[in-house]
Formats: C-alpha cells, structure tokens, sequence
C-alpha cells in the first residue's frame, strides 16, 4: 500500500518521479505528490491519479536535481489535496514520504501540539516529519541523527524518505515492516518501494533490511546503520527484470496480458523442476529442509485473499497425495489469536508480492515458536521471500493488475510439485498416479492456452448477460472448491458485483434461500468424484430458476442440457482441474467488468500490496 519514489543525481528528478510513480500506481491510487529541492522545496500535491497531479504540476516550476513522490492508498484521512504526501515540517525544511502506519501518532501529535507545532493534515505521517523536525531542533541533530532519533519513538510500521532543504545533496531513508529499495546509477541514486521504477535506469540495487537507515547522498558510498546506530554492510544485487516485463504489450489492461501470459508462466515456474519422463520432481528450497517436511507433524499455510485459496488448493494436494495434515489459516486470524504453533509444525506462506503485512506477522510469530518457515512467493527479494528459512519462487514476473491471476496458476502449480515432491519422499503414491501426474502436468500450460482461444467469444457472450445483475454465486466441489471462492473474489473485487462461493453441498444449508430468476449461479462442474451429486446440485437451481453458468469438462452431455450456458475445458485430472476450471472464471469477471465501465487494473479502494495489517 503506498508507492514511494525519490531521486538523488544530476537529472531532472520530477519526470522519473512521475515515471516511477505511474509503475507503483498498483499500490495505491487515491492521491499524489511529489517535493522538489532546488534551493527553496516545492511540494506538488493532488488528489486522484498520478496522470492527475502531471497535468496540475507539469505546467509548473517543477526544476530540481532532488526529489521524492508518493502515491497513497488513504489509511488515516480522506484522499485529499491535504492528506497527500510528501508532508513538510513545521519550519518546511524537511519533507517526508510513508508507506505504512505510525500507530502511536495520537500521543505523539498532542506531545507536538504541547511543544507549539500545528498539523494541516489528518494523516499519522504529517506527525512523523513534525517529530524529525522537533528533534533536529533540539538536540541539533543531523538529518540522519533526528531520522534515528525519532524512529526510535514511534510504534508502527514504516518505510520513509526524507529531504531536507539545507542538506540539498542528501537523501535520508529508513524502513520496518514497509519494503524500500535503492537502485545505483553511475553519480545518481534511485528510492522506491520495489524495483519496478528503478530497473530502466539501473539494475544494481540494495534491498534495505528491517529497522534499517540509509544516508545516500552525491559523491559519497552509499552509508546504511541500524535503528541502534550500528553500521551494516548491505549487499549490491543485480536484479534480474527487463522493461518489457512492466508494459501492458499490446493488451488494454494488464489483468488481461496477465491471464493470457499462463501458458507461459505456469511453463517458467515448473522450468527445471519436473521431468515426467525420468519421473522426479526438484525444489531445492524442500531439498534442504527434505527431513523436517517428511517428519513435519502437520504444515500450516497462511496467506491473504487469492493467495488463501491457493492454499485451500494445496491443502487438498497435499492431503491427498503425501498424507501430511495440513491446516490453512487467514495469516491476520492465525497471528491475532494464540495459535498452538511448535519447532514440529511447518508454516507455509503464499503471497504473490512478498509484502502482505498480516502475512509477514503471522510468518515472525511462526518464527518465534520455532517452526520451520517456507515462502512460496513472486516477488524476488521480498520481505517473506528474505524473512523465511527456505522457499520457492512461483516465476510469474511481475503481476501488475490488483486483481491476482497469474500468480494464483503459479502458487497452484508451485504447491501441485511440493505435494508431488513430499508424496513421493513420504511413499504415499503409487507410481503410476505419479507419473500419470507429472505428465498431466506437463501439458497443462497447453490446454490453458486452449482454453484461453477457444471460448474468449462465448465468455463474451456471457458477459453481456451478466453484467447488470447485482448478485452472483459461485459454487464448486472438492478441487473446485475455493476455485468458487476465486471466482467470486475476483467479480467482486473488478466489477463491485456482490459475489460468494460455497461448496456446492452447502447451497441447501442456507444460500438457496437467495436463489431466483435474478441469480447467476457459476458452477465449476468438472469432478469427476461426485459427478452425480454436482448434477442434483444443478437441478436443485433450475428448479428455483436460478440461471447456471457451468464448467464442465469437454464432451460433457448431461449438465449441458440442463445449464443455460456450459464453457467447456480440457480434461485433466482432478488435482489439476483448478489450474484450467479458473481460468474462464478469470476471463468472465474481466468481461463483465469492463462492460460495467470499470477499470479493471485499479479496482475502487484496492491495493495491490496490502502492507499494512
Ligand atoms: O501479495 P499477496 O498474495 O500476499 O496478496 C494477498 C491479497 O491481498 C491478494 O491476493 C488480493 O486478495 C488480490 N487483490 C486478489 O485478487
């Protein structure tokens, strides 16, 4: 939540600020801002977009070789003009972007009101550059002396970048709990709060570590200390992203480039992991923990969101086929409750950006009762992805719609060759099913490519007989089960159409009592297990008029004559179905959302990085 950009050199810092803003927009886009130093520190604040605040300050004195810009996802007041950062101190020598929470900011504004200073804002971060402020007054501090200084007195979570107008060459950043990178160029340095705004300019980065404090000013090394002032050493990485990676490539929006690229990313994450033929399956990251897996008592997967049902999915693969417990927890529940967790369990945690906060407190406290830690992430050199004792990476590449695609084939396939992986060390499958597996496997990026060019028109179709209605429900067995709950999340989230999944048994427990000629009913109909009963399921809507819209496996000949539409997709085997069944649901919220006028890209009150808890 919240993007932050500066820029340290010799060029023109406010068009790469504006660049680099428009590319982290995913984390936020209810308001922005941008300070410039160039003798005096001019502030450029807008509610709305970044292509907002470019039309309002382009025309302005926007001239400066330093700078820092945000753009904000509102936790503490209103998206306003105000409420944007950057905020300046009191005295406006200073001005400070934040990406997080300062959760003690009441006791510390009514200290600082005491003291003589007035706030213009309603955010916790106008509190924080006050603090700064206060401090180097003082005490007669050095910028990084007051940073440190005051960070030592908040409570919360933080990543920050502060200027200061008589430092003109310097550039003071900090972080905890909030990412922040810094890229070097040649006499120029780059901030942001990930890579995707650095890679055009430089790929040498320094991913900053918890309670970490850097001073990065012109001519000098790069200076990084910890909170308690101890110096560090951090560590150059080549990052490994190209730009083409970052662009929409011919699509309207990025959800769309993003489910078509499956075929492709569901190949690159299984690439050099699986080999049907000689029947293994490597993860290098199980490799080193391979006895704690086998012995593991039971494995616990947090996650958030869409992340949450790929754990549902590999909840089941892993029961199924390596017999190991498994328990999947919402990451926000399991840390605010006081879960049985011991040095026995393994805690999983699925996220795609690697920044979720409630997942990375419920990964500490796994930490701090000695389990053992894995990561199955996207982002490379997130804070989970560095937090956990091993993990593995999905490979999708950067997923830019907040609405998550991509990244749950690659969590799903991720998990499908860890279950392959710990059935096969634990004996808990038979040959033949293994290697009937790993082949299925092999092709399944194929058959979602049929999938995705054989019912785009049909899907189209559907669309259109949707798009008006103001409920759907979605209801799914077994493998297909929380494939139900991602395709309600994903219509609710795109196209604000109130949406829910249940497993399909449950309707008569209650939700058929919704259902009339007004409900839209997805049914994920392609198991093969409880065939039968998902048939009854259907009949039990018709017979309320309900109007069913049913995946079902092609060929398929008995749901088709009583569904009002079916889309069919390959067959497969039942592990593996969630990996195709998803992906017309994927297509169906994108079109019905955009037939809604929606921007599909940046949903009403999202984030695609949710980093605060
Ligand atoms: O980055 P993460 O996978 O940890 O994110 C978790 C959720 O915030 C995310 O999946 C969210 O639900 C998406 N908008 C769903 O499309």
């Amino acid at each position: 939540m919240c993007g932050i950009v500066a820029y340290l050199g010799k060029k023109e810092a406010f068009p790469i600020i504006i660049n680099g803003l428009k590319r982290l927009e995913y984390r936020g886009y209810d308001s922005t801002g941008i300070a410039i130093l160039n003798n005096e520190l001019k502030v450029f604040k807008k509610a709305g977009k970044v292509s907002d605040l470019e039309a309002y300050a382009s025309p302005l004195d926007t001239i400066g070789n330093i700078g820092i810009g945000h753009t904000r996802w509102a936790t503490h007041g209103k998206p306003n003009d105000t409420n944007a950062h950057p905020h300046k101190s009191g005295n406006s020598r200073l001005a400070l972007v934040h990406n997080g929470i300062i959760e003690n900011y009441k006791y510390l504004k009514s200290a600082l009101k005491e003291l003589g200073h007035h706030f213009d804002s309603e955010t916790d971060t106008e509190v924080l550059v006050h603090l700064i402020e206060e401090l180097q007054k003082r005490d007669d501090l050095s910028l990084e002396d007051a940073v440190r200084e005051a960070l030592t007195r908040v409570v919360g979570a933080y990543a920050i970048v502060v200027i200061d107008k008589d430092n003109p060459t310097k550039i003071v950043a900090a972080r905890k709990d909030s990412p922040l990178v810094i890229g070097i160029g040649n006499e120029e340095y780059y901030l942001a709060s990930d890579a995707t705004p650095l890679i055009e300019y430089t790929k040498k980065m320094i991913y900053l570590n918890e309670e970490e404090i850097a001073v990065v000013e012109l001519g000098k090394p790069i200076e990084v200390k910890s909170i308690d002032n101890i110096i560090q050493s951090p560590t150059i990485q080549e990052v490994d992203m190209n730009i083409e990676e970052l662009e929409k490539g011919g699509y309207d929006y990025f959800m769309m480039k993003e489910i078509h690229q499956q075929p492709a990313t569901v190949a690159d994450c299984m690439r050099g992991r699986i080999n049907a033929e000689e029947g293994w399956v490597h993860l290098g990251g199980v490799n080193q923990y391979e006895g704690k897996f086998t012995n593991a008592s039971r494995i616990i997967m947090a996650a958030c969101g869409t992340s949450w049902h790929s754990a549902l999915i590999g909840e089941y693969l892993f029961e199924e086929l390596a017999r190991i417990p498994v328990e999947v927890e919402y990451a926000s529940e399991l840390r605010y409750r006081n879960p049985v967790l011991t040095e026995n369990d393994v805690v999983i945690a699925i996220s795609q950006s690697g920044e979720t906060a409630d997942t990375l407190s419920a990964l500490r406290l796994a930490k701090e009762r000695g389990a053992l830690t894995y990561g199955i992430v996207n982002v490379v050199g997130s804070s989970i992805a560095r937090l956990t004792d091993a993990g593995s990476y999905i490979h999708a590449g950067p997923e830019i719609g907040v609405a998550s695609t991509k990244a749950f084939t690659g969590q799903v396939t991720l998990l499908t060759l860890m279950a392959l992986k710990l059935a096969k060390l634990r004996n808990t499958i038979s040959e033949d099913y293994y290697r009937q597996l790993l082949f299925e496997l092999k092709v399944i990026p194929k058959k979602i490519s049929q999938v995705l060019s054989q019912n785009e028109a049909h899907i189209k179709y559907i669309a259109n007989e949707i798009k008006d209605k103001t409920n759907a429900l979605y209801l799914g067995r077994g493998y297909n089960f929380p494939v139900a709950l991602e395709g309600a999340l994903k219509l609710k989230e795109i196209s604000y159409i109130h949406a829910e999944g249940y497993p399909a048994a449950e309707m008569k427990h209650g939700p058929i009592a919704l259902i009339d000629e007004n409900m839209p009913v997805f049914v994920i109909a392609t198991n093969k297990s409880a065939y039968e009963k998902i048939i009854s399921n259907i009949q039990e809507v018709k017979a309320r008029k309900g109007y069913v819209i049913a995946i079902v496996i092609e060929g398929e000949k008995t749901i088709s004559e009583i569904a009002d539409h079916v889309i069919e997709i390959p067959d497969t085997v039942e592990p593996l179905v969630p990996l195709l069944s998803v992906i017309p649901l994927q297509l169906l919220s994108y079109y019905i959302a955009i037939l809604r006028g929606c921007n599909v890209d940046q949903p009403r009150n999202l984030a695609k990085s949710v980093t605060v808890e």
